[in-house]
């Protein structure tokens, strides 16, 4: 499939539209058009639908260890600093970016990780990377970190990786007793990013070219993706403020007042949708990468002893949740994060990937993260960032040897008042993107093919084959001709039609013609009234993808197309 003829029909027939465009247009930041703005809010209404308000809390969920309750939230972008402090991402939420010596364009360092994925590398970096431990064993596994980075954005969550560029020594010797604790991943790539430096320090080995003019790049250096602002007339260190990378912190930080004003028992989730901001250094593959997104978020509260199995559930129930929308699943996977993948504080994640056009064949590009997060994030808001020996690589350590940053003293644990017991519940985080999941239909839905037109000629089609339930337009009504009181009944209809849910009307041209436009816009249903329809009251009813053409009653149109969009 040609993502160009997609972004092209997004932008013909009004899906989406570069942000500011007739300013030239701002990178990374894009609108969406009347028939964007439709389908992204049918993608959002039917995931809080079923996420949500239409999640049945008192049956029995096939697949739940039992039955759980789900409510929602809408919190503020932006919030208190400290918020961003104990989640880590202040200190954390990094890219590394190079800049280019030659044309000074910023690049992100993952393009050298491309290069390290191809290049022929490994003799001379395994030699670099052997590392001694402190039993006089070696460990060094340059398959695991090349796996690693090519499902991690360099620098993500990766202070050591920052602390070994600056001082190899220290984190060495981190890399050693953490490869006895079992987070090799993480560290390998700190070797990765270590000899990235050395060789271009060196000017040896690896070559880093800039990938648009082919210069000389600066060392990788930290670049935090948060976008910052002041609140208040001053601009001071103590009014920064930051737009909110996640939605995920004003659900953790309210957990507290959800239980009190609720009295709502775990297990039970909390959703929420809403823009988030990231400040990436290289926006690209249309929405897929942007600034400004949206992210649609479930915080799921259980107790710890039903922590896996609840992870299990949540793994598969939003997997089956892209199907059940029209994502094929062939174009699909759910792939398990390798054990050196998982943060310190995570016994499981699985990124829900699709088969974007854009990328090579036989890759795929995160929809959704599914995260085991363990008791970290409540915990982290009432105690502060944790304990170094609990936590060692994302600590952060003042001059004192104390944690960094005091959480906010709020008990945030749970007491269950039918046992009693009272305990910190664990997280299961689903975390989707509004505007992946759009883009993903979108792609799916686009298909190319051949249909006879009016005088028998075989001619190629554009349609957009969406799912009912998430198609912008329902249903259009056309009057076959502009005359003898089609328009009329025509008009009638459509209004019947329009109580209930977006349709369009069009007398303009040859009947085939607006089909056609209908097709590209994925309106699953179109509706002619004919001479036919005068005399014996009956509509055409033509459905999108079959082709198909029936005839039915005009007064029972209404309910057909209600059924069938389900
Ligand atoms: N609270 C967890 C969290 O935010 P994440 O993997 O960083 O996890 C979750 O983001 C989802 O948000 C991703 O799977 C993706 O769908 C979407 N997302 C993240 N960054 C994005 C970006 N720059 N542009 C568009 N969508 C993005």
């Amino acid at each position: 499939m040609d993502m160009e003829k997609i972004v092209s029909l997004c932008r013909r027939r009004g899906f989406l539209f570069q942000s500011s465009e007739i300013y030239g247009g701002l990178n990374g930041f894009w609108d969406y058009g009347p028939l964007g703005v439709e389908l992204k809010r049918n993608v959002k209404e039917a995931w809080w639908r079923d996420m949500v308000s239409q999640h049945d809390d008192m049956s029995v969920i096939p697949g739940a260890p039992s039955t759980y309750e789900m409510t929602g939230l809408d919190c503020t972008i932006i919030m208190h600093p400290q918020v961003w402090k104990c989640s880590g991402h202040f200190d954390l939420f990094c890219d590394m970016m190079q800049t280019c010596r030659q044309c000074k364009k910023l690049v992100r360092a993952d393009h050298v990780q491309d290069m390290l994925n191809n290049a022929d590398w490994t003799n001379s970096f395994a030699a670099e990377c052997f590392v001694t431990r402190p039993d006089g064993g070696a460990t060094f596994d340059s398959g695991a970190a090349l796996r690693w980075a090519k499902h991690r954005k360099f620098g993500r969550r990766l202070s050591p990786g920052l602390a070994l560029v600056r001082n190899p020594e220290v984190t060495m010797s981190w890399l050693a007793e953490d490869v006895e604790n079992g987070t090799a991943g993480e560290l390998t790539l700190s070797l990765v990013l270590s000899y990235m430096a050395t060789e271009q320090k060196n000017q040896t080995g690896l070559q880093m070219p800039c990938p648009h003019c082919g210069g000389d790049l600066t060392e990788p250096r930290e670049f935090n993706l948060m976008f910052e602002s002041y609140a208040g007339a001053i601009k001071s260190e103590d009014n920064r403020v930051f737009l909110r990378p996640e939605t995920a912190q004003g659900i953790f930080v309210n957990f507290k007042n959800v239980v009190d004003s609720t009295r709502v028992r775990i297990p039970f989730g909390i959703a929420q949708v809403g823009k988030s901001f990231r400040n990436e250094i290289t926006p690209r593959n249309f929405t897929f990468r942007s600034r400004e997104f949206e992210q649609m978020e479930i915080e799921f509260f259980c107790h710890p002893d039903t922590s896996k199995e609840w992870y299990q559930y949540w793994r598969d129930r939003r997997f089956r949740w892209y199907i059940e929308h029209g994502l094929a699943e062939g174009r699909l996977q759910l792939r398990d994060h390798d054990p050196d993948e998982l943060s310190h504080y995570s016994t499981g994640t699985a990124d829900i990937e699709y088969a974007f056009p854009f990328l090579a064949d036989g890759e795929f590009g995160e929809l959704e993260g599914i995260a085991h997060r363990g008791d970290f994030d409540l915990r982290s808001h009432m105690e502060g960032k944790l304990d170094p020996k609990s936590c060692p690589l994302e600590v952060e350590l003042g001059e004192d040897g104390k944690p960094k940053y005091k959480g906010s003293g709020r008990d945030l644990t749970y007491r269950d008042d039918l046992t009693n017991e009272r305990f910190t519940p664990h997280v299961i985080e689903p975390s989707a993107g509004a505007d992946r999941a759009t883009l993903a239909f979108m792609c799916e839905a686009y298909t190319e093919d051949e249909q006879p037109d009016e005088k028998g000629k075989m001619q190629t089609r554009t349609v957009m084959k969406f799912h009912p339930r998430l198609a912008p337009v329902k249903a259009a009504v056309f009057p076959l001709v502009k005359k003898d009181g089609m328009p009329e009944v025509a008009k009638d209809l459509y209004k019947a039609l329009k109580a209930k849910f977006p349709v369009f009307y069009d007398e303009k041209g040859a009947v085939g013609r607006r089909y056609r436009r209908q097709d590209e816009a994925g309106t699953p249903y179109c509706i002619t009234v004919d001479g036919d329809t005068l005399t014996d009251n009956t509509v055409t009813l033509r459905d999108r993808d079959s082709l198909e053409q029936i005839r039915i009653k005009l007064d029972d149109v209404v309910d057909e197309i209600e059924s069938r969009i389900g």
